[in-house]
């Protein structure tokens, strides 16, 4: 998809020269802003009752008298902030995607300046609402013949607005590639599959990467990751891959994403209904992988560095079982009290290998547990950090790129529950805030780190009618990254 800006001409919206214009009213009076054609055929819906003004509202008019663009669409956002274009253009972009419509003209009234952020969101809403998942379904519905979209701008807006187009369109490019990996079926989305996606993002965007296999995880002391890995036959890998955009001497951000290609729960193994949806456990390393090419194709001067354990969690003879006491690469002891309880047991190794980089600070994202589902939902990713600066950062970030996030506690009260008879600490804590002590666990290897810790297993992805992976959290990771780049 291409996105411009396209200035408003002279004789008003009803002379945008394209074949489907979309007008998106900020609210009710918008509608009198419009030129004589426009304005009067809102009027005309409105009396005829056939449109109401309602956040989302749209209705779509066929060569309207007096108007150049052959369809014409019109939208309420209900308010002039960048969360509202999204979902007005969300809801008007339905009335353009079956049609013959080749290239869209998005244009608002009442909004009283465009900012980078409406950009942002117009390329969001564009591109979430035309992906399509077709890698092994091949009777996916056709993509349609929408091939450009502008949006218009005053001359005082121009330069913010594209801005906010060419961010929009890596951040889309990011999440695409995080939804496409995650969609894909772990038959075929692999620990080894995700190393080809690292090292096809390096070649493509000159990253640079690294995949260490399990002798070298065992050289290094990895016994927490490799106790998860040793279930299953397909073999684990842990990527590293480096986006170097930043000063030599500049200490990384390093991002630190929970690859499970599948986790069937290990021996402590999970029910069967949707068990299915436990191939998106490696939305984290997705979303790392996400980032990585957003800020790649921004040529963000950054130094970006995304560590990735990945492997499955399987039971066999061969598996870890609970009770099992293994030692992680920070030398802390592990009782495996659940073998569900995997992805804290492959981010703890991952978290001490990342000090070898000196970071500036280290991100963990990881679909980690069910109790932050219960707890947040999904629509806020669950924030975690002792670090309030820190703290603050990604959630401003989050808010600016309307992916966002809730700080949640880790008072050391909660640490209590990872006591352990066997070991330096259990791998579980109860079902009491399960999203906190999840949490708390990786904490007890973070000493020596600036660390945040992202729980997505709500945000990740959707279930029921629209299942699939959303590709969060990129929009927040990227603009964390980019914000620090200033
Ligand atoms: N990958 C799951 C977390 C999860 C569950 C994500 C449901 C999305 C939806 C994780 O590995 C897991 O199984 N966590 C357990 C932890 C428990 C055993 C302490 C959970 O949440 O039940
Ligand atoms: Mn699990
Ligand atoms: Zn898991």
């Amino acid at each position: 998809m291409d996105f411009k800006t396209q200035a408003v001409p002279a004789a008003g919206l009803s002379a945008v020269a394209a074949d489907g214009l979309l007008v998106v009213l900020a609210t009710a009076d918008a509608a009198s802003t419009l030129d004589q054609p426009l304005a009067e055929e809102v009027a005309r819906l409105l009396r005829d009752g056939d449109f109401e003004c309602k956040p989302g509202q749209a209705l779509y008019a066929h060569r309207v008298a007096g108007v150049k663009a052959a369809r014409v669409g019109f939208v309420f956002a209900g308010g002039t902030s960048a969360k509202l274009l999204r979902k007005a253009v969300a809801a008007g972009l339905a009335l353009f995607k079956a049609g013959g419509t080749r290239n869209l003209a998005v244009a608002t009234a009442g909004f009283g300046g465009l900012s980078a952020a409406h950009g942002e969101a117009l390329v969001a809403a564009v591109c979430e609402g035309l992906y399509v998942y077709r890698d092994t379904k091949p009777s996916a519905p056709a993509p349609g013949k929408l091939k450009a979209v502008s949006l218009l701008c005053d001359k005082s807006e121009t330069a913010a607005a594209a801005e906010g187009l060419r961010v929009g369109q890596a951040l889309a490019a990011g999440t695409t590639l995080a939804r496409e990996c995650a969609n894909r079926p772990a038959n075929l989305c692999t620990p080894s599959h995700l190393a080809l996606q690292a090292r096809k993002l390096a070649k493509d965007h000159g990253l640079k990467v690294e995949v260490l296999d399990r002798k070298d995880c065992e050289k290094l002391g990895m016994g927490s990751f490799l106790a998860v890995a040793q279930g299953s036959d397909e073999p684990l890998k842990f990527i590293v891959a480096r986006w170097m955009g930043g000063a030599k001497n500049e200490a990384p951000v390093v991002l630190v994403g929970k690859g499970i290609t599948f986790d069937t729960g290990g021996i402590s193994i999970k029910p069967a209904a949707e068990m299915d949806e436990m191939k998106y456990d490696m939305g984290g390393a997705a979303s790392v992988l996400g980032t990585l090419r957003a800020v790649a194709e921004l040529k963000a001067k950054v130094n970006l560095i995304g560590i990735i354990p990945a492997c499955e969690n399987m039971p066999s003879g061969r598996s870890v079982k609970p009770g099992d006491v293994v030692k992680s690469m920070s030398g802390q002891t592990i009782e495996v009290l659940n073998t569900d309880a995997e992805g804290r047991l492959i981010l703890c190794d991952a978290l001490t290998y990342a000090e070898r980089f000196k970071p500036a600070v280290v991100v963990d994202i990881a679909t980690l547990t069910g109790a932050c589902v219960i707890a947040l939902g999904h629509h806020r990713s669950g924030l975690f950090s002792p670090d309030d600066a820190l703290a603050a950062e990604l959630l401003a970030a989050g808010e600016l790129a309307l992916d966002p996030a809730w700080r949640m506690p880790l008072d050391e009260e909660y640490d209590e529950a990872l006591k352990s008879h066997y070991a330096d600490m259990g791998n579980v804590g109860g079902r009491a805030g399960g999203s906190i002590t999840a949490a708390m666990f990786l904490k007890r290897f973070t000493a020596r780190l600036r660390w945040a810790h992202l729980d997505i297993a709500g945000t990740a992805w959707k279930s029921g009618l629209a299942k699939g992976s959303t590709g969060r959290p990129v929009p927040l990771l990227t603009h964390f990254v980019l914000a620090r780049a200033k």
